[in-house]
């Protein structure tokens, strides 16, 4: 059955969308995304996707597309319209469309809104239970990483060479260091302790990493913000990597050296159980969006650095400054 996708205000079978051929996301990669995991038919995490989307949009001036409010009902609609029960959201504002020209258009075009689903195995994904490997690349991306935009070309690049070798991701490096996965965070354990780097402009400031950092203190795990290397990472006892797709993901082997004996670790095995007892918890859970606290989530029209809050004022994943 052909899904139904979002198109400037728009639900279609997604045969039938079209979008311009002069769009800016199209020529100049001149847009943004999020991508928002459903669990249960519930969006898992949203106000979070929605802050960092509010940010993209800000440091690259683009306009928002519509109010926040048609954001959410349409993230809902989407769900509802294809019957999601498990998988993401993904979602894109761009530019608009506008004859070719580097500079921004004048007068601003309509931003471009589209969006679509897919089905994906999250909490029950068999790649969790064996853990996954990944290489290391060269870091080839610019300087603005903490910005999600859809110029993806260095990420591609990176995992197509991780799934050519057999591998799952591609942790990138840049001066010796890791900085990130091609779409995820990168975390080391060492001595029950979580090191990963620490938000810059040089990654992308992960919800799920955000979410981690919060489960993480509630429960006792120390994480330590700094850069490691893929040597010490060959040490590690464990390692693992975040995103709203894979939530918490073991890894088992970097650049064919094994990691914790080939098996996922102990503290990766719990902090992935704390993230789906999050995600999946039904009504009531803080990273839930449900439809009657949805009115009350976004900032107002017009307002783009507002914070969320639930109608129950029980968000608690709310960003700060993410650089
Ligand atoms: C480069 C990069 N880093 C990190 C992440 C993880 O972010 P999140 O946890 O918000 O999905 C992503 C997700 O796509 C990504 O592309």
């Amino acid at each position: 059955m052909a899904r139904t996708v979002f198109v400037n205000g728009e639900y279609l079978p997604e045969t039938e969308a079209k979008i311009s051929i002069f769009d800016r996301g199209f020529l100049f990669a001149d847009g943004v995304y999020e991508v928002s995991a459903v669990v249960n038919g519930k969006l898992v995490d949203y106000p979070a996707h929605m802050e960092r989307l509010a940010r993209s949009l800000k440091e690259l001036r683009m306009d928002w597309p519509c109010t926040r409010a048609e954001l959410d009902a349409m993230h809902l609609e989407m769900i509802r319209r294809n019957a999601l029960h498990e998988g993401i959201i993904y979602m894109q504002v761009t530019r608009g469309a506008a004859d070719r020209a580097f500079n921004f258009p004048k007068p601003a075009p309509k931003s471009t809104l589209i969006a679509f689903t897919q089905t994906m195995a999250l909490v029950s994904n068999p790649n969790a239970v064996t853990g996954v490997k990944v290489i290391t690349t060269p870091d080839l991306r610019w300087a603005r990483r903490d910005i999600k935009t859809v110029m993806l070309l260095a990420p591609v690049l990176g995992k197509q060479e991780a799934y050519d070798k057999g591998a799952h991701e591609a942790w990138m490096v840049e001066a010796g260091q890791v900085t990130e996965g091609t779409s995820s965070n990168a975390y080391i354990v060492r001595n029950g302790k979580v090191i990963t780097r620490g938000l810059t402009n040089e990654i992308l400031a992960g919800c799920t990493r955000r979410a981690l950092f919060q489960l993480a203190t509630e429960h006792g795990v120390e994480i330590i913000e700094r850069s490691f290397t893929p040597a010490e990472a060959y040490e590690a006892d464990e390692a693992f990597l975040t995103s709203a797709s894979q939530f918490v993901m073991p890894i088992v082997e970097i650049d064919g050296h094994r990691i914790g004996g080939g098996q996922p670790g102990p503290v990766v095995r719990k902090l992935r159980e704390l993230f789906l007892a999050e995600a999946g918890r039904l009504g009531g859970s803080p990273r839930e969006v449900r439809a009657d606290n949805l009115r009350l989530c976004g900032p107002p029209p017009g307002d783009r650095n507002s914070q969320c809050q639930s109608a129950a004022g029980t968000a608690r994943w709310t960003v700060s400054s993410m650089v």
